[in-house]
């Protein structure tokens, strides 16, 4: 049974950062399968491929908030310090046996996905549209320009 079920009203519009987030969605299914079902998963690799992954992803949102100049990029890159931290936390807890690593694992991948993909991420959306849209008018000017200049020539 699946932790998250991947629904289109999580994407975001953006093809590299949609697909990063169903992958994390992924590795969060699979996370939580090898945790609280015991299934045939190496929750130590999981736990790897998960943070490796999340740093990627983070990377890349963090370049295009720049970019686009985001006025909520620290808190934003603050809360994606929170989330390996706290990934890398719930991996001590799985490996000292903590009884409440279920529970705990659970909650937090489940409020993080909702909190983050949901709000958070949606947030800096509106700065990266304008940045495009502000490049399709760049463009436009600039061909309107050299469509001028072959009239004049
Ligand atoms: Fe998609 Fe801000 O993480």
């Amino acid at each position: 049974m699946s932790l998250i079920e991947w629904d289109s009203t999580y994407a975001l519009g953006l093809k590299d950062v949609d697909e990063h987030h169903q992958h994390l969605v992924s590795q969060l299914n699979r996370l939580y399968d090898g945790i609280v079902y015991n299934e045939t998963v190496d929750v130590d690799d999981v736990f790897i491929e998960l943070v490796e992954y999340a740093k990627n992803h983070f990377d890349l949102e963090e370049k295009l908030m720049l970019d686009s100049k985001y006025q909520g990029y620290k808190s934003h890159v603050e809360k994606h310090s929170e989330f390996i931290s706290n990934i890398l936390e719930l991996q001590n807890k799985y490996h000292s046996g903590n009884a409440y690593v279920d529970t705990d694992t659970m909650l937090y991948l489940k409020d993080w996905l909702f909190n983050h993909i949901l709000k958070a991420d949606k947030k800096y959306l509106r700065s990266i549209q304008l940045l495009q849209e502000n490049k399709i008018v760049s463009v436009v000017k600039l061909l309107t320009q050299l469509s001028q200049l072959v009239i004049i020539v």
